[in-house]
């Protein structure tokens, strides 16, 4: 199976790999796993004050799409509102990086991770 560019392009230079301190009241945190294949993924959301994402990070144990995926939406939720970043919709991601039908799962990951994210966000504040 071919990857395509964006997808190599992400996985040979990928965007906001590293994690933030998970107990900080303003990082965010949001591990999945995808029963398919085992792959995890965990987004981490550095949120102001305002809601707004200032920053985020990503580590990932998986595929080339999967990594693609996380690196891909790390640079997408920053300067985002928390509502706005559950917006991004896997077929959003699997567009931007021309994901193959077997690959989509690899993007759905990242969609449920953000997710994860913003209710650990919510925890977090309520
Ligand atoms: Fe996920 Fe191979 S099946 S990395
Ligand atoms: Fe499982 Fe990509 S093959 S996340």
């Amino acid at each position: 199976m071919a990857y395509s560019e964006k997808v190599i392009d992400h996985y040979e230079n990928p965007r906001n790999v590293g994690a933030f301190d998970k107990n900080d009241p303003n990082i965010a945190t949001g591990m999945v796993g995808a029963p398919a294949c085992g792959d995890v993924m965990r987004l981490q959301l550095k949120v102001g004050d305002n809601g707004i994402i200032e920053d985020a990070k990503f580590k990932t144990y998986g595929c080339g799409s999967a990594i693609a995926s996380s690196s891909l939406v790390t640079e997408w939720v920053k300067g985002k509102s928390i509502h706005e970043a559950t917006d991004i919709k896997n077929t959003d991601i699997a567009k931007e990086l021309a994901l193959p039908p077997v690959k989509i799962h690899c993007s759905i990951l990242a969609e449920d991770a953000i997710k994860a994210a913003v209710e650990d966000y919510k925890k977090k504040q309520s």
